[in-house]
């Protein structure tokens, strides 16, 4: 069964799969069986003016909720089923690019049934879109900034049986499918389009020289044969969500990066290693595994380079404005499985960057950069220096950011920066439901997180044996459905450590599941239900936009929810609306603007029907540029 599924599982699935939890569990409290809806949102704070308003629309429900449509351009898009992509009545999309299509001239053809050969498959777009960021550099130049998350073995190796890696040609046509594509977007009288051969036009993958910096940097365990100083590496890993600074730079984060590593026999490790991949997933057993890169190349092999994996997991800085420049592993930032990050300047000019972990049962983290940013200054190592912190939340709506620093946790500033995650767990942090995205709203002192789901809360700890029994923010035992919690800093400062928090919405099934907590917060009805949230943008008027990655077979528990979608939120009212819809078994994410904000561009990864190429194609992941049909505004 392994390796029937392996080839076609999702990143996240596969990361369960290679590294299960413990199954013994000794949680003592459970979520009251008698929340109710209603009951659930009273409970939960309201926050200033705006919090009568929603607590008001919550307790009225539905009815209330279907009045107010002033912050809402459009009407709701019903749910969709069909392996396209569908957006309001008054809006339209196009293709603005898909996985294969030619960055320069001289790339390969796109093959509909083979796909793009291993000579020249780092000068095409890569595969499977996720976060991606617009930068506009002057003089009418707009770059887009995109991650490739993981590649498909099964769809990219057609040649291979089962699409298993069978040589260091394969391992390198994978690579180069992977990382982040800079381009250059110009809109023309046929609409959005990729200026082929731009001087920015770049691809950054698995093989890229990177600089280490930060506390970790030159650190023994993250010395290799081929760099005994612990400062250069070479590629960036499993780029999942995205962020930008205020200087202009573009950040990536690596998430599922212990997946690419794996032993040829078994390997010999010291202690800190060895209780780090377990803690971080990597498979120490001799097995090839789903890209089998240690099979091929010696620098995977764990037996061969245990310290490799300790060279990924972290914030990556790349300027896009400068196509020579190298991209900078910023260890400060701390290493785990990074979905994304969201920067908030503080009144001071400091710099907080909000981050997930996406695992069941890890954390959510805070970081301040030590040195105030000045505009036009000297911004090269604003990210080096500064304090990681771990979120933690009471069941009173208070929670606060508890610093790792070596006397909290017993651990140096290095080993707090490599194993990210224990530190954590010696501060008592709060095991969430899979953190994804975090988004900081422009028009309030205030953030957000989407917590996708999870299936183990209140079933197994986490990798680290910490308690995952139902807690304030992570109120539902086996949770399919996820919530997003929203914290605003005391004194409106982002570089408080203490916050208060409540729900925006916890996801559910109210046609199922009733008035019960399954049912979900009293702003999800019939209309809008959906699961999984994980993107999440804030446009620039406020309106927050949440993207789903969930289960889109619509029966059962997921019975009316439709395909993948992308919604539009208002914190204030907490009315949610859906938006797009994306084709059958795609995950909606990825989501910016043009610079005059009368595009959107949202990446649709993993589609399962042959999209947008029809029958007989590969599917294609892909970014749709959307706007509306007036050509206004749309964020
Ligand atoms: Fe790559 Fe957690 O999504
Ligand atoms: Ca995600
Ligand atoms: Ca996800
Ligand atoms: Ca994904």
């Amino acid at each position: 069964m392994k390796d029937i599924d392996q080839a076609a599982m999702s990143p996240d699935d596969w990361d369960e799969m290679i590294s299960p939890r413990p199954d013994v569990q000794d949680f003592d409290r459970v979520v009251e069986a008698a929340i109710s809806r209603r009951g659930f949102m009273n409970g939960v704070i309201a926050f200033g003016s705006g919090a009568a308003v929603m607590g008001t629309s919550m307790l009225k429900g539905t009815t209330a909720m279907a009045g107010q449509s002033d912050r809402f351009a459009f009407e709701q898009l019903p749910i969709q089923t069909d392996g396209t992509v569908h957006v309001p009545e008054g809006y339209e999309w196009k293709i603005l690019v898909r996985w294969g299509d030619p960055l320069f001239s001289d790339a390969p053809a796109f093959d509909a049934t083979t796909g793009i050969p291993t000579e020249g498959s780092d000068r095409v777009f890569g595969e499977n879109t996720d976060g991606m960021e617009l930068f506009n550099i002057g003089g009418g130049t707009e770059l887009l900034v995109v991650n490739s998350e993981y590649v498909n073995t099964t769809t990219n190796l057609p040649q291979n049986e089962e699409g298993k890696v069978a040589s260091a040609e394969d391992v390198l046509r994978l690579q180069n499918f992977q990382g982040v594509s800079v381009m250059e977007v110009t809109e023309g009288e046929n609409g959005w389009e990729v200026v082929i051969d731009s001087p920015y036009n770049r691809r950054i993958h698995h093989n890229t020289p990177m600089t280490i910096d930060g506390p970790a940097a030159g650190h023994d365990l993250l010395k290799t044969e081929a760099d005994p100083t612990g400062t250069a590496s070479l590629g960036t890993f499993n780029n999942c969500g995205s962020g930008r600074t205020p200087w202009g730079t573009y950040l990536t984060c690596e998430e599922n990066f212990n997946g690419y590593f794996g032993a040829t026999e078994v390997p010999e490790l010291d202690e800190a290693t060895a209780a780090g991949f377990i803690r971080y997933g990597v498979n120490t057993e001799v097995d090839p595994n789903r890209y089998n890169y240690h099979g091929f190349d010696a620098r995977f092999d764990i037996s061969k380079n245990p310290n490799e994996p300790h060279r990924a997991g972290y914030i990556v800085e790349i300027d896009p404005a400068k196509p020579d420049s190298t991209p900078v592993k910023h260890t400060a930032l701390g290493r785990f499985k990074h979905e994304n990050a969201a920067y908030a300047l503080a009144p001071d000019g400091r710099v907080a960057v909000y981050m997930g972990d996406d695992e069941r049962g890890e954390f959510m983290y805070k970081w301040l950069s030590r040195d105030k940013y000045v505009p036009g200054g000297d911004t090269s190592t604003l990210l080096s220096e500064g304090q990681l912190y771990a979120a933690r939340f009471n069941d009173d709506m208070s929670g606060e950011w508890v610093a790792l620093t070596p006397a909290a946790t017993g651990m140096d500033a290095a080993q707090i920066a490599i194993f990210s995650r224990m530190a954590a767990s010696a501060v008592g942090a709060t095991t969430m439901d899979r953190p994804e995205w975090v988004a900081v709203n422009p028009t309030a002192v205030e953030a957000y997180c989407c917590l996708t789901n999870n299936k183990n809360r209140g079933v197994k700890p986490n990798a680290g044996g910490d308690d995952t029994s139902a807690n304030g923010p992570n109120p539902r035992e086996e949770n399919n459905f996820g919530q997003i919690v929203r914290w605003r800093p005391d004194g409106d400062n982002h570089a408080s450590n203490t916050f208060e928090w409540d729900l925006y919405v916890m996801a559910g099934n109210p046609v199922v599941h009733g008035d019960t907590a399954y049912g979900g917060s009293a702003n999800v009805n019939e209309g809008n239900m959906f699961n999984s949230p994980d993107g999440m943008q804030f446009d620039t008027t406020g309106i927050m936009w949440i993207q789903t990655d969930g289960d889109d077979e619509n029966e059962g528990e997921f019975a009316g929810m439709g395909n993948n979608q992308m919604l539009a939120g208002d914190p204030v009212t907490g009315e949610i609306r859906r938006f797009l819809t994306g084709p059958n078994g795609a995950e909606v994410t990825g989501l910016t603007w043009s610079s005059d904000r009368r595009t959107m561009f949202v990446g649709i990864q993993h589609p399962d029907a042959p999209f947008p190429d029809g029958e007989g194609s590969l599917p294609r992941s892909a970014i749709v540029a959307v706007k509306r049909s007036d050509g206004a505004l749309v964020g």
